[in-house]
């Protein structure tokens, strides 16, 4: 455990796709309505990313975005952290992508993949160089372009999802700032309730995979959603316990944005206010990876995330994975 304290958010940026497709959209689609899609996830409308571009144009955007706001020069990064389970390629990885564009020359560059955890992870990892003082500047992104792994068929899974991207740059602060505590984990056994079977050398590209549908995601979503509601609350109640916290003393609470179900049932067993804990996946679906740091900007352009507020953010996700970090912003 980090009691330092000494790794800070500098900067955040975020890019979203143009492209708004609403549930009335997705009506014309598949054997589906907006009431339902409404009552059940709390989604309005998704972005989905245009053809010809791709997730390192995502990335890109929002961590110039970051870069600027934290006015810190591309040149000056150690390291670029992406995280996505949708990168432009099986190898090279998009960070490595994201750097030539970024001329971010000295920086070493690496994708992480947790599932929508990734963000969370990403944190945790940079914040590891930072707080030992190997590195000075990081940069993670969390972006996703779902869309293109998702099956427009399959109205389980294609009402749920949306692209977009969130940046922030990690640099070392002073004083009693900065991140406080993390906790990360997996459970394995749980690989296959959220997958993309085929593409990979387990599962080869091939005609038949094609013609299943195998490159899409699948999904069981009433065992992630149990799955969640469990492990979200019980990993950060521990996480503000053993810094002698309690739910209460959280300005900010940024959950990863799978379910507004889900956001409700944990900000209610939490009794947290609603301005506690930010929604936006009406607007924007589930992101995965870029849900938390898209919420983390929006909160912070609006005004409501002011230095010292005690901050916390919690995801899920395939692999199963999960994890939590807590910060004084
Ligand atoms: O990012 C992390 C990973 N993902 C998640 O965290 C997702 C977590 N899970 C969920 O959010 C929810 O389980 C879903 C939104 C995916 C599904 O909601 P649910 O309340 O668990 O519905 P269900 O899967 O139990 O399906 C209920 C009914 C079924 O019909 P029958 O069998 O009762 O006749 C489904 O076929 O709703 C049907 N259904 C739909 N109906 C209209 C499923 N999808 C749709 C749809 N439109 N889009």
């Amino acid at each position: 455990m980090n009691k330092t304290a000494n790794t800070i958010i500098s900067g955040t940026g975020i890019s979203l796709p143009d492209t708004v497709l609403t549930n009335r959209d997705l009506e014309k689609m598949v054997e589906t309505s907006d009431e339902w899609i409404v009552s059940r996830t709390g989604i309005r409308e998704r972005r989905k990313l245009e053809k010809g571009l791709s997730n390192a144009d995502l990335s890109e955007a929002a961590a110039r975005e970051a870069l600027d706001r934290a006015a810190v020069k591309p040149s000056d990064l150690d390291l670029i952290v992406v995280a996505t389970v949708t990168p432009d390629h099986p190898t090279p990885s998009t960070s490595c992508l994201l750097q030539t564009r970024l001329k971010a020359e000295k920086a070493a560059a690496f994708d992480l993949s947790a599932g929508c955890s990734g963000f969370v992870y990403a944190l945790t990892v940079a914040h590891q160089f930072i707080s030992t003082g190997v590195y000075k500047n990081v940069l993670v992104v969390g972006v996703e372009v779902l869309s293109r792994f998702t099956d427009w068929e399959d109205r389980g899974t294609c009402v749920l999802f949306g692209d977009g991207a969130g940046a922030v740059v990690l640099t070392a602060g002073e004083g009693g700032r900065g991140i406080i505590d993390f906790s990360l984990h997996s459970e394995g056994r749980g690989a296959e309730l959220l997958m993309i079977p085929a593409g990979g050398s387990a599962m080869p590209a091939s005609t038949e995979t094609l013609e299943n549908r195998m490159h899409f995601i699948k999904m069981n979503g009433n065992e992630i959603f149990k799955f969640a509601v469990k492990v979200v609350e019980e990993n950060l109640t521990l996480m503000l316990k053993r810094n002698g916290y309690v739910a209460g003393d959280l300005d900010h609470l940024f959950l990863h944005q799978a379910n507004l179900r889900i956001i409700e049932h944990i900000r209610k067993r939490l009794k947290l206010p609603q301005d506690k804990v930010p929604v936006n996946i009406d607007r924007f679906g589930n992101t995965s990876s870029a849900t938390i740091p898209i919420a983390i900007h929006e909160e912070l352009i609006a005004g409501r995330l002011k230095n010292n507020s005690l901050v916390a953010m919690v995801a899920f996700g395939a692999g199963l994975t999960w994890g939590g970090l807590l910060m004084k912003w």
